[in-house]
């Protein structure tokens, strides 16, 4: 379905351009040239973005983008100002809490990437918000098809952790909620490009710091759609590693919540036993040995040693565990 993006400038000129600019794109158009006018169309449109001027006669662009953060708070918003100074920036995002700041004139191809990273967003975070177990799964495959060598990888890194959870005597609704977290662990890579996901050689730098986005991206809409701490947790700190010496924050030992470094065994795992674009899958016994030699490095000792314990891949427990 298309998502719909509503523009609010007081310039005529200025709408006439952005809609010849977004006629091609698959974005439902929409114009108002006033910040009233937008309110008014928000109040009866479901709208996904909404990309607005600063420097509008009656309501400016930052009051706008307030009041639309309390009418409409999934709603994506832009700001767009051609009197750019960095107190206007600051505003902008603290009390607004824009998505992305413009400057204007604005770049075509920059403008459409940014206006369509935030529909992307905006369609997670819907999706997230009705979280019943069939939405989740089915967000988690989206993922996977945009990789297509990872598909089923979600599903089987839910197994894994599920095992350790049970091996840890996790209670019931922690279990549930590191399914969940599995499950959705890469859903931040909706928000990296495929070809970076599907890059056959070693990542060069600038592919990396994108492909080392997808935590931060994936528990940002995580958070925001309102899921469970522990979820959350999971997204952001799946490649934390025990040393410290992972992304995003560098997190130590313990302070990689316990549900992250489960998940995290458990991904690396998969990772290594499965093709991936750039390597073909390990034995399951020569990945055994390459975790050995990350105990206490990448991995938590004592989870890696429970993992290693559990005979996974030498006729240990079924595959279909967590379809019980
Ligand atoms: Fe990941
Ligand atoms: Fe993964």
């Amino acid at each position: 379905m298309a998502e719909t993006a509503l523009f609010v400038d007081d310039e005529e000129y200025v709408l006439n351009s952005l809609e010849r600019l977004f006629s091609n794109s698959e974005m439902r158009f929409l114009r108002a040239g006033s910040g009233e006018e937008a309110l008014r169309i928000l109040g009866e449109e479901e709208v996904a973005v909404l990309v607005s001027d600063n420097c509008m006669p009656g309501m400016d662009g930052i009051a706008l983008h307030s009041r639309v953060k309390e009418l409409s708070p999934d709603t994506l918003r832009i700001l767009m100002t051609g009197h750019a100074n960095l107190n206007t920036a600051m505003d902008a995002i603290n009390r607004g809490e824009v998505f992305r700041f413009i400057v204007k004139p604005w770049e075509d191809e920059a403008l459409l990437q940014i206006v369509s990273d935030a529909a992307n967003r905006y369609q997670v975070i819907r999706s997230l918000r009705e979280a019943d177990e069939a939405t989740l799964l089915s967000l988690a495959q989206t993922v996977e098809l945009k990789d297509p060598y990872t598909r089923g990888h979600c599903d089987r890194v839910a197994n894994y952790a599920l095992m350790l959870a049970d091996a840890f005597g996790l209670p019931e609704t922690d279990k549930s909620e590191v399914k969940h977290g599995s499950w959705l662990h890469d859903c931040g890579k909706i928000g990296v490009a495929e070809s970076v996901l599907n890059c056959a050689g070693p990542l060069n730098k600038e592919q990396f710091e994108m492909i080392k986005q997808h935590p931060t991206w994936g528990a940002d809409v995580a958070s925001q759609a309102r899921l469970s701490e522990r979820i959350v947790n999971i997204i952001l700190c799946h490649h934390e590693r025990y040393d410290g010496s992972g992304y995003p924050a560098g997190l130590k030992g313990e302070e990689i919540p316990f549900e992250a470094r489960i998940v995290a065994v458990a991904d690396v795992y998969d990772a290594l036993v499965t093709d991936r674009p750039y390597k073909k899958g390990l034995p399951p016994e020569t990945a055994r040995e390459i975790m050995s030699s990350q105990r206490g490095a990448s991995l938590d000792p004592e989870v890696l040693d429970t993992f290693l314990g559990l005979s996974v891949g030498q006729g240990g427990p079924d595959k279909e565990y967590v379809h019980d």
